[in-house]
């Protein structure tokens, strides 16, 4: 059988982040590798969403075109996949000719068959720039809340969704001039023409998951408008209609075509060029996605409604979105330096560990918290002290008694047998599962089996039979090896590449993509030449005690006054998000009031407080001085608040309490160069390490030359 499988095309605008892989990527792999097992002949399509302001967002803080930023990522997403075994059959991109060609054909089918219809509506158009911005372009203050930067389609601190008109003194992000708003067409979708026979398609998902269809049902009973589908914007596929020349299609229209454009393209590559209509037009073939719980109304309305529309086309069989991921108990945030990206955590902890821990928290039907502990005691409990024992265990046995096992000189006992029974059940059970998408359930049928297996090989005491029953010995050892044999093969699409090196150390038949069909399972005639070596996995030695003692966190400078007593000095007030401190520091020669205020700077949030000539100085802010010019260290990015926290390499504050002023100077912490950028670096245990916020690596406001102490 032949079975199509889609994951949602990241946007091509910053790192694959555990939260990604979780969400969509880690189950389309899991799924797609035991399907393949299953025998059958799986297409699995991804590719980059490189268009849209995701991207010209990136680009225009970067300063660097849109095309730079989609090439690094595309190039970096295509890496991360690869290096956590996540093999897609295409990782396509957007900007690819062939996809541009897709989507002009479903467009001029749409539009021809009238489903296109023309409005004008009122966009945000700044007359610096000369042209219309996206709203979220435009920032200015919340009409709900207050907020002072909300942008002009959402706002960030009450979260409602905004039109760039209801903005108080809207802005533009780019210039801060006040944006005109003017009437521009575009083109629109009749999604309203399909509300019934959406409704009607559902009523068959009984299958889906509650959240998925629930979600979906009240988005259409709200009743489905005709939604506008070009932009006035740049960085995108060409409208193919005259007076369309400046504008460009909607990223998320075009994206969806991707998976279509993405199987061509495969098709092509492989010489068989109408491969993929088998896909997509024979109605025996299911169409699986994968995908975050925020993508949801795009595959389960707007694209089913495409595909109706398009008439040939197979509608998704199933979509599989998964809840969130969080870190530690909190949200996911780049800038705050919570969570891992794929390439971070692969530093310190191998592939096969990190699709075992998040495939077991799974976040399928509620949020799931990657905890780094909890990840290190799992791996090391479950994966390295029950499996990995389990095999080494066994081999080292056989070898050790310099044993050959095969399936014609055994004799299975009730015991035995039971123990087959029961492996039998198990493994019904996970490919229940992992049928129905509920891998975390299927893994923990896994988990039993290690553990029976486990028990199995101590009860029967081989070492003690080896004496007094060889023949029965090589009967439970030969059970044990097909139990072995077994869990190995069902850890596959979990642990691909552990799963082919274990196999060969219990030398097993060839391990084969086609496990349950051909035989993998065969227990007649096996035979097993396990070979000798080291257990098959190394312990996780990833949690070590947090050496950054060092509050360090963004501040906002509130007020600034002269310091009543010294003329070198101010007094200061800096907020910290909940709260505000009071610093002395010494910047009068080189600042002035008004260059302090509002000024984002970094504090040392837990030094011992101290009365500067009468002043109390609640901690001191970071500055930089060469010799000539003295510069505060000055966060930026628009996601930085104060009161974040500000990291040493990967270390947060350990939470160690009050310091004194001369610990600081261990640090050492000065201006060093780094990809030609003057950044701020400390040292903590020997190593020099950048101080950063998430991603961000900290700079001055002003020009210093490399090597300028901080202080
Ligand atoms: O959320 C995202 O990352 C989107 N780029 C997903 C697009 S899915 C589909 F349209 F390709
Ligand atoms: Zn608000």
């Amino acid at each position: 059988m032949k079975i199509l499988v889609n994951a949602a095309l990241p946007y091509a605008n910053g790192p694959i982040h555990l939260g990604h892989v979780a969400g969509a990527y880690l189950s389309a792999d899991i799924f797609v590798r035991f399907q393949r097992m299953n025998g059958h002949e799986v297409m699995f399509v991804c590719g980059s969403d490189e268009h849209g302001t995701p991207t010209t967002i990136s680009a225009d803080r970067q300063k660097v075109s849109p095309r730079e930023i989609a090439d690094r990522f595309h190039q970096e997403h295509n890496e991360s996949f690869r290096n956590l075994d996540i093999e897609f059959d295409i990782f396509s991109r957007t900007t690819y000719p062939e996809h541009a060609e897709t989507v002009k054909e479903f467009f001029l089918d749409f539009y021809n068959k009238g489903l296109l219809q023309e409005k004008s509506m009122v966009s945000p158009f700044c007359p610096t720039d000369n042209r219309f911005m996206p709203d979220r372009y435009i920032e200015g203050k919340c009409p709900h809340c207050g907020f002072e930067e909300a942008r002009g389609d959402q706002c960030d601190n009450c979260g409602r969704i905004l039109d760039p008109q209801d903005l108080i003194s809207p802005k533009c992000a780019l210039d801060a001039t006040p944006p005109e708003f003017r009437a521009t067409k575009h083109m629109f979708f009749r999604l309203d023409e399909f509300q019934e026979n959406l409704l009607k398609w559902l009523d068959k998902k009984t299958f889906w998951k509650q959240n998925v269809l629930s979600f979906t049902r009240n988005f259409i009973k709200g009743g489905l408008k005709e939604r506008p589908i070009t932009r006035d914007i740049e960085w995108g596929v060409p409208v193919p209609l005259p007076g369309y020349e400046h504008k460009r299609i909607y990223v998320w229209f075009e994206a969806l075509i991707g998976y279509v454009s993405g199987a061509k393209i495969l098709s092509e590559r492989k010489g068989k060029k109408d491969f993929w209509k088998e896909f997509y037009f024979d109605p025996e073939v299911p169409m699986y996605h994968f995908m975050g719980k925020d993508n949801i109304i795009f595959h389960t309305i707007i694209w089913p409604a495409m595909l109706m529309a398009r008439e040939k086309y197979n509608l998704p069989y199933m979509v599989v979105a998964n809840e969130f991921l969080t870190f530690s108990g909190k949200q996911f945030s780049k800038s705050r330096g919570i969570g891992y990206s794929v390439d971070d955590i692969l530093k310190i902890a191998p592939k096969d560990y990190v699709r075992y821990y998040l495939a077991s928290i799974m976040p399928e039907s509620s949020d799931a918290d990657f905890d780094i502990e909890e990840f290190q005691s799992r791996v090391n409990a479950e994966l390295i002290d029950k499996y990995g024992n389990y095999i080494h265990r066994l081999v080292s046995f056989i070898n050790n008694n310099r044993l050959s096992i095969s399936s014609s000189e055994t004799f299975l006992d009730g015991r035995d047998r039971e123990a087959m029974e029961y492996a039998a059940e198990r493994i019904r059970n996970y490919r229940e599962l992992m049928e129905k998408v509920e891998i975390k359930k299927a893994m923990a049928e896994w988990l039993e089996l290690v553990k029976y297996a486990n028990s199995y090989f101590n009860e029967s005491e081989p070492w003690k039979l080896i004496k007094s029953d060889p023949d029965r010995c090589k009967s439970k050892l030969y059970t044990s090896l097909v139990l072995a044999q077994y869990i190995t093969a069902l850890s596959y699409p979990l642990m691909p590449s552990a799963a082919e090196k274990i196999m060969n150390i219990i030398g097993s038949s060839k391990f084969s993509n086609e496990g349950f069909t051909n035989g993998l399972f065969r227990r007649e005639g096996s035979e097993f030449k396990p070979t000798k070596t080291d257990p098959p996995f190394q312990k996780l030695d990833i949690i070590k005690e947090n050496p950054n003692f060092v509050d360090l966190r963004v501040g906002r400078i509130v007020e600034a006054r002269p310091h009543p007593n010294a003329d070198r000095l101010y007094v200061l007030k800096v907020n910290l998000g909940d709260s505000d401190i009071q610093l002395v520091a010494g910047l009068r020669k080189h600042y002035t009031e008004e260059d302090l205020m509002g000024h984002y700077i970094v504090v040392v949030n837990n030094l011992k407080w101290a009365k500067l000539r009468g002043e109390e100085s609640q901690g001191m802010l970071l500055a930089a001085d060469d010799g000539e010019t003295v510069a505060l260290i000055t966060p930026k990015g628009n996601e930085i608040k104060p009161g974040d926290p500000v990291f040493i390499g990967e270390f947060g504050y350990n939470d160690g309490g009050k310091i004194e002023i001369d610990q600081l100077k261990g640090l050492d912490i000065k201006m060093s160069r780094d990809d030609g950028n003057i950044i701020a670096t400390a040292v903590l245990e020997g190593k020099r390490m950048p101080l950063k916020i998430g991603l961000h690596d900290l700079a001055t406001s002003r020009e210093v030359r490399e090597g300028a102490t901080v202080r």
